[in-house]
């Protein structure tokens, strides 16, 4: 599939991973109206597009993503409710819904700012690796409002409570490394390692089986708000979902090379997608 073309959103396709980059760098990718209807069809396409194993979203230039747009979204739409309504469904279907819920695996690969409403694609995001030069802020109170959105539930679900009230009420700044410290992003690298590390572990991921990914995540997303008994529950019949969906019978497959075969240890890693 051809990757197709956005007003504010620009998408790369390298070794079946889906580059979403944020691209308004003159405005530090700041998230304007277009930019959040570009991103519902662009996570719609790559979502479906069967030549794609793993999603990255990015930023273009020196900015992940510097929150929602000051101008075109909080000032222009004070006074117009029916597009703010309008907007904010369309921010919350491809934030919180498409990508929070992505059928692939999906990596933020954090190059630069990431302010205020950046947190929740972000936080939505599977993985995420930051440059270590990249500056993070839940700048909100600096200027007048509180975390809104998804910002401050997603906020307290990935940092612990000290740290996050922290953030959220000095409103200062923090790079790479200390993020990686808050949990909030797996692991930090220099900006020039960046997308080098990115695509190793989209490599990692792509060798699993894709159907079980899904699958694994659906589970760890939707059972952590459940109580033990319906996890127990849900988790059982998720995976016999699972071995009913996965077309390449991984499970049956891995017990088969293991036990019969002997030929495989599952502690060590996948048996290879293309394998019989
Ligand atoms: N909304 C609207 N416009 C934004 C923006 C935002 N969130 N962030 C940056 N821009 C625009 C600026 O208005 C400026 O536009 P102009 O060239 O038309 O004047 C352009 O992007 C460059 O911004 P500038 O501040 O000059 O860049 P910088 O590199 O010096 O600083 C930031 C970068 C990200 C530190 C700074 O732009 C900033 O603080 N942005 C707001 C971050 C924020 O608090 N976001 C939370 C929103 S929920």
């Amino acid at each position: 599939m051809t990757a197709k073309e956005y007003a504010t959103v620009k998408v790369e396709i390298e070794d079946r991973v889906g580059w979403m980059i944020l691209n308004r760098p003159e405005k530090r990718n700041a998230m304007n109206p277009q930019m959040h209807y570009d991103m519902e069809d662009v996570i719609n396409h790559l979502s479906l597009d069967p030549d794609i194993d793993v999603i990255v979203l990015t930023g273009a230039g020196e900015s992940f993503c510097a929150g929602m747009d000051l101008k075109e979204y909080f000032r222009a739409l004070d006074n117009d409710p029916a597009e703010q309504i309008k907007v904010r469904w369309s921010m919350r279907n491809w934030q919180y819904f498409r990508l929070r819920m992505c059928p692939k695996t999906t990596i933020a690969a954090i190059n630069g700012w990431c302010f205020g409403g950046a947190f929740t694609p972000l936080i939505s995001c599977d993985l995420a690796i930051a440059a270590d030069e990249a500056v993070f802020g839940l700048s909100e109170v600096n200027w007048g409002i509180l975390p809104g959105g998804y910002v401050t539930r997603d906020v307290a679900m990935v940092m612990n409570y000290r740290d996050a009230l922290y953030y959220i009420l000095t409103g200062k700044t923090f790079d790479g490394k200390k993020a990686a410290e808050l949990g909030l992003v797996n692991e930090s690298v220099p900006l020039s390692d960046l997308r080098s590390t990115v695509m190793s572990l989209a490599e990692d991921i792509k060798k699993i089986n894709p159907e079980t990914l899904k699958h694994a995540k659906e589970a760890f997303k939707m059972s952590r708000d459940m109580d033990y008994d319906q996890s127990f529950d849900y988790l059982a019949a998720k995976n016999d979902q699972l071995r009913f969906r996965d077309p390449q019978g991984a499970r049956d497959k891995g017990i088969k090379k293991f036990i019969d075969d002997k030929t495989y240890r599952p502690g060590l890693g996948a048996f290879g997608q293309d394998e019989e």
